[in-house]
């Protein structure tokens, strides 16, 4: 188990970062996080083909054939938000692993049954809609009620149940390959000729393989590999490219869309580039493609923060324990690195985070924080619909969304850290890793 691990490291570092972005004398690295050698290339670790994702032509087999020979990994996988990005519903709730504790869609909007609806986009994380029978995804124009099931979020204070989702659409809404094409596995748009659409439900335009984003989605289709996987001709792609394409919002990986004073979801791509620091990093050195990072984080980050930070501390926050009613958080360098600025369904009120305060449910991965005596509107661009950034192209977050959601004012209630606003904790912010704690 311990070679396991350590030869994934080794396998990202020598494909993700070899002889590109990192100098090996620019980091302080430790023992959990050899620095890449020549041995992961000239010792055969390098995988045979990083180039063609079609597999020569090959055809979608799906992830029940992978597991026959691949049990581990299809089992860690299970864990993994991927695959339950899209769930085939036949006549009761979706099924979701128990360790994903948040999980779980109970019922159909109110007026429906488990037979009115063949899909749920997503319920792992964050939210869940409902695709009709017919294929049309439902809105609260067309039911008359609400459509959007939100999960618990015990961070941001959200308590499940269903809110408004599109009340002005009036028309049926198409499930279409711009909204299933990261949701599922082969995805295809439908061609004007010879107009397909899954399983003939004609409100979805275009057809899958697959439900959910499984192993073939980043490997490509596996009919030849999987007669001949000794001649190794399976896609492998560990850089960013294999996860930017999804985790990307908008058109544009230079623009970190943003609105109504949050950044929008799946725009981690953006976000990195925009990191400073970690802007040339593949998502691989820090996450294991194949494990959770929601609902089995010490698999699912490979390298953690002070494997390549190991001098630094923890801004005088060493041990500290928030509390906020019910919901407890050990404090970490995500705590203040890695804020909850993206909005994916639901963001904290003002009993929850004060006045002052600024929280969503996802965290950014800009990683800089801000120490000026600002607030969030300072981070975006004047007309709020992208994350601003400086002459060097680096975004960073204000204090509001570091500090006071946890600092907050007397608005929120049963919280045991001090109270701060956006100027005290500016000031302090500057000076936190100064002393070592
Ligand atoms: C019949 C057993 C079998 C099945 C089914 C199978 N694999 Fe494999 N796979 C293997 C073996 C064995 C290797 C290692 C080959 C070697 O290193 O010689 C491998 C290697 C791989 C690799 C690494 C390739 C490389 O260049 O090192 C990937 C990725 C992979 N499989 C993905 C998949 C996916 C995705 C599926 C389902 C579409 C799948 N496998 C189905 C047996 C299988
Ligand atoms: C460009 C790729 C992409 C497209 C297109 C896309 N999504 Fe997503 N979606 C994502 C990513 C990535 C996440 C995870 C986001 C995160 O955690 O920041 C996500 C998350 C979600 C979630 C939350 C899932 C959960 O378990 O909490 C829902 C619901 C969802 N998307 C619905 C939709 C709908 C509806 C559409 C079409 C209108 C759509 N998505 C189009 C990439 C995409
Ligand atoms: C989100 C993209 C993604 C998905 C989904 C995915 N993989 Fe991978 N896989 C990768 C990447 C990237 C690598 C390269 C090595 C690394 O960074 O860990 C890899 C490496 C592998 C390898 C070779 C190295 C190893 O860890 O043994 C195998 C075998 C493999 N994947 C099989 C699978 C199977 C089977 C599934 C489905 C259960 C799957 N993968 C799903 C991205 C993915
Ligand atoms: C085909 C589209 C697609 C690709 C490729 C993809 N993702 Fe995702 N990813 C999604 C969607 C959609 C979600 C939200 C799924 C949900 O929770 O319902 C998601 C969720 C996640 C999550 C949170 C869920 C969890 O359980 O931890 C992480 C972390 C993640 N992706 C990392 C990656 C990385 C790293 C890569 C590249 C190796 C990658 N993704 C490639 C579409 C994709
Ligand atoms: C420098 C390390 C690092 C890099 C690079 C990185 N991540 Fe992450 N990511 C993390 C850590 C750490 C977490 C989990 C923080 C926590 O919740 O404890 C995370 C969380 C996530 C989540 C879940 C966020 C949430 O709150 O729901 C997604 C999705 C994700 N990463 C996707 C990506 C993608 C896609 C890339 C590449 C574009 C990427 N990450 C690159 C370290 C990294
Ligand atoms: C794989 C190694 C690696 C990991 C893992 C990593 N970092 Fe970094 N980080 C770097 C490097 C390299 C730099 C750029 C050199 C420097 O500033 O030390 C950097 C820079 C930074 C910066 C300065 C950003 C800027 O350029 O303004 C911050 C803040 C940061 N990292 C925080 C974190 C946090 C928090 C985590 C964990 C979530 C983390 N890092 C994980 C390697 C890493
Ligand atoms: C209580 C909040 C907090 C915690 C916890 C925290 N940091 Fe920081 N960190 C900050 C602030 C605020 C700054 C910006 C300071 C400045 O620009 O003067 C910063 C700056 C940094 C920088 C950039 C330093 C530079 O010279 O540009 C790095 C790297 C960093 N932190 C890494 C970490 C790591 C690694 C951890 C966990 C061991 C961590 N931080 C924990 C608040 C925190
Ligand atoms: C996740 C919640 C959280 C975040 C984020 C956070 N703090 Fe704290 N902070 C705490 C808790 C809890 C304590 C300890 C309270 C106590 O012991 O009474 C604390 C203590 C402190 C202290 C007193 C430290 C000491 O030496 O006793 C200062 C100053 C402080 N925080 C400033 C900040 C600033 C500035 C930021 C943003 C850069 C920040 N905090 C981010 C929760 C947080």
């Amino acid at each position: 188990m311990a070679y396991q691990r350590e030869f994934k490291f080794v396998r990202s570092w020598g494909i993700a970062l070899l002889g590109s972005l990192l100098p090996a004398a620019t980091l302080p690295l430790t023992g959990g996080c050899p620095p890449p050698t020549d041995d992961a290339v000239d010792g055969g670790l390098a995988f045979n083909n990083t180039t063609d994702a079609t597999n020569q032509g090959a055809a979608y087999v799906g992830s029940a054939a992978c597991r026959a020979c691949h049990p581990s990994i299809a089992e860690t996988s299970r864990l993994h938000g991927h695959a339950h990005a899209l769930n085939r519903v036949q006549g009761q709730a979706p099924q979701y692993p128990p360790e994903g504790e948040r999980a779980g869609v109970p019922s159909p909007p109110d007026g429906k049954t488990w037979n009115d609806v063949s899909y749920v986009i997503g319920g792992y994380q964050h939210g869940a809609f409902f695709v009709d029978r017919t294929g049309f995804v439902m809105t609260d124009g067309v039911e008359g009620v609400n459509t959007q099931w939100n999960l618990d979020f015990p961070p941001n204070g959200t308590v499940a149940g269903f809110v408004a989702y599109q009340p002005e659409q009036q028309t049926p809404l198409p499930y279409g390959h711009d909204c299933f094409r990261c949701h599922t596995t082969g995805p295809e748009p439908q061609d004007p000729n010879d107009p397909r659409s899954q399983d003939g439900r004609p409100g979805i335009l275009g057809t899958w393989a697959e439900a959910g984003v499984q192993c073939e989605a980043c490997h490509g289709p596996g009919s030849n590999h999987v007669p001949n996987p000794q001649a190794r001709n399976i896609f492998v792609d560990s850089t960013v490219q294999t996860c930017a394409r999804c985790h990307t919002r908008g058109d544009d990986p230079d623009v970190i869309v943003a609105a109504d004073g949050f950044i929008r979801a799946g725009a981690q791509y953006a976000e990195l580039r925009a990191s400073g620091g970690h802007a040339n990093f593949a998502c691989t050195v820090c996450h294991d493609p194949h494990f959770s990072t929601i609902y089995d984080r010490s698999n699912g980050i490979r390298n953690d923060c002070r494997t390549c930070h190991p001098d630094q501390n923890m801004a005088r926050h060493a041990g500290k324990i928030f509390v906020r009613g019910d919901y407890a958080e050990q404090l970490g360098c995500e705590s203040c690195h890695m804020p909850f600025a993206t909005k994916t369904t639901a963001a904290a009120d003002a009993d929850t985070v004060g006045n002052n305060g600024r929280m969503g449910d996802t965290r950014t991965h800009i990683f800089r924080i801000s120490t000026d005596n600002v607030d969030f509107s300072s981070m975006f661009t004047a007309d709020g619909a992208a994350v601003a950034k400086d002459g060097d192209g680096r975004a960073a977050v204000t204090v509001d969304f570091v500090c006071v959601r946890c600092h907050t004012d007397g608005t929120a209630t049963g919280t045991n850290a001090v109270r701060l606003d956006v100027r005290s904790a500016s000031a302090l912010a500057a000076i936190l890793h100064e002393t070592a704690q």
